[in-house]
């Protein structure tokens, strides 16, 4: 069967991660999550003490550092070098800077490169900001996924409770409209959906609605 390429975009917390996961595996497609290299960087910049307004610096880190995307049953195992970086990639020190991070246009042109390394043989489900409209302008299949800022804020927080993870809503709903608005508004590849994207408004749509019908949507382009 023809193999397409999916491309999957939105704000944090609108479900990509978790749909293009489940999506990918439906198809039997491998995920990339590209939200997590960037992650990897800012995590190493952490370590390293680079100050993440200093586009040049994270670029020469960037370079020094391998960023590994294993595919498992629950997302993608991240390592920076041998060290897994799954778990720390996701902390509050991490979130808090890597909208800053990923506003250099070095350290975006970078990344975009490696992104459409991995995706060079189609079967692939990327999920960002910017997939749809600078990693893969030619994806056979673009979704802008949305929910209310609001939503977003309490699908973290649940899922933050629900492993054991100290979480405050207020502090999420704070960090989410930071975020979007740093990713919506930067110079280089702003969060915007692209013109042949689809759009869904997943707010009141389940997990398994939203990927049933990305899969249809999928199978229409694979099939003809
Ligand atoms: O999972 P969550 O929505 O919280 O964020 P993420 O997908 O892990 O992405 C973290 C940050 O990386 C975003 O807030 C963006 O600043 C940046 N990012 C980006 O600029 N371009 C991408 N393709 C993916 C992520
Ligand atoms: O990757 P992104 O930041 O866009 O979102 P996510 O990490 O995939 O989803 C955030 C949380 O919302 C997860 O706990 C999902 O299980 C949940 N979710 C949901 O409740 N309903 C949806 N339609 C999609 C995701």
């Amino acid at each position: 069967m023809k193999k397409i390429n999916i491309a999957i975009d939105g704000p944090a917390g609108a479900g990509k991660s978790t749909v293009a996961r489940l999506l990918a595996s439906r198809l039997g497609y491998v995920y990339i999550d590209t939200g997590a290299m960037y992650r990897a960087l800012a995590w190493k910049a952490l370590q390293r003490k680079v100050d993440p307004k200093n586009g040049p610096a994270l670029l020469s880190l960037l370079k020094e550092i391998e960023i590994r995307l294993l595919p498992t049953e629950r997302g993608n195992q991240v390592f920076v070098n041998d060290t897994d970086v799954t778990t720390d990639i996701r902390s509050n020190e991490v979130t808090a800077i890597v909208s800053k991070i990923s506003q250099h246009q070095e350290v975006r042109t970078s990344m975009v490169e490696r992104q459409q390394q991995l995706a060079r043989h189609k079967g692939t489900v990327l999920d960002g900001r910017d997939i749809g409209t600078a990693v893969l302008p030619e994806a056979e299949l673009k979704i802008f996924l949305l929910a209310t800022v609001e939503e977003r804020a309490k699908r973290r927080h649940e899922e933050n409770c629900q492993k054991g993870i100290p979480s405050d809503y207020a502090s999420i709903l704070e960090d989410i409209k930071q975020r979007d608005e740093l990713d919506t508004t930067r110079t280089f590849s702003p969060l915007v959906k692209a013109k042949d994207a689809i759009e869904m408004d997943t707010t009141n749509m389940s997990i398994a609605e939203v990927v049933e019908r990305m899969y249809e949507l999928a199978m229409e382009r694979i099939r003809s």
